[in-house]
């Protein structure tokens, strides 16, 4: 185990080992400032994405406030405390994730949240992650740029009008892309339509999908006002509603 782990941490991680019946980690897919994604896997061979909030950066402090305090969800949170900044933190992404997954908008699957430890299904194929739409921006055909612009609009339409969230760091870089599709990831941030910054926050989600794919790509898009209005009109029926409507 890494040095970066505090005892706390490790423990943690055993009693995710435990729950999920996972066998092993087997190499960290990603190290970012706050938070690291391992992939670990279980008795039967299958992959899952282990995310563990280990660092605190004075970054991160300052930036939170205005995704945590703002959500009612998250209301009465002690933010003078880092563990329960974190496991908060954690806890967010988790019911982010759980209320996209029951929405439809195509995210791993969220399978536990237990302290500062998100467990996911992994996203790639024989061990490897799958890249990201950033990544593999250049290998791009015209056309599969076009699927891929209408799908993260898709994507996007059905995050804020069936989860009822707005993502609020939606960019090319989390975006997964397999098997031709995209997977949206990095959720964390994602606040309820109620959020006293939700507009702001979908109005720069848009620009960078508009900057991304018309500047970048060269796609032809509408205007990013134009894009908005198309979002939040809501006209895609949600799973549940049409569940409802079953006998
Ligand atoms: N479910 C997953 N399956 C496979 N790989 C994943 C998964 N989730 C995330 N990753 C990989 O880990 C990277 C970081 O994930 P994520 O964006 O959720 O974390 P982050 O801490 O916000 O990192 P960053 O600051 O780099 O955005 C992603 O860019 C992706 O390459
Ligand atoms: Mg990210």
């Amino acid at each position: 185990m890494e040095e970066v782990w505090d005892a706390q941490t490790l423990l943690a991680a055993y009693e995710v080992m435990r729950r999920l019946r996972l066998d092993r980690f087997a190499g960290v897919v990603s190290a970012g400032k706050e938070a690291r994604i391992y992939r670990a896997i279980d008795r039967q061979g299958r992959s899952y994405a282990v995310k563990i909030y280990l660092t605190a950066t004075a970054e991160f402090r300052k930036s939170i406030w205005k995704y945590l305090l703002g959500d009612p969800r998250f209301s009465g949170i002690d933010t003078s405390n880092t563990k329960k900044l974190f496991f908060a933190w954690a806890r967010k992404e988790y019911r982010n994730l759980l209320r996209m997954y029951e929405a439809g908008v195509r995210v791993p699957k969220p399978y536990l949240v237990y302290k500062n430890i998100v467990v996911m299904e992994f996203i790639g194929k024989d061990g490897l992650r799958a890249p990201l739409l950033r990544e593999i921006a250049r290998e791009l055909s015209r056309e599969e740029a076009v699927m891929l612009a209408k799908e993260a609009l898709k994507q996007y339409e059905l995050i804020y009008c069936c989860a009822r969230l707005v993502h609020a760091d939606y960019s090319e870089y989390n975006l997964m892309y397999l098997d031709g599709r995209l997977y949206v990831i990095d959720v964390a941030q994602a606040v309820s339509l109620d959020h006293p910054n939700s507009s702001l926050f979908l109005h720069h989600d848009l620009e960078n999908i508009h900057r991304f794919f018309s500047r970048q790509l060269k796609i032809e898009l509408p205007e990013v006002e134009e894009l908005e209005r198309w979002v939040t009109s809501c006209q895609r029926k949600c799973r549940r509603e049409k569940e409802a409507r079953l006998p």
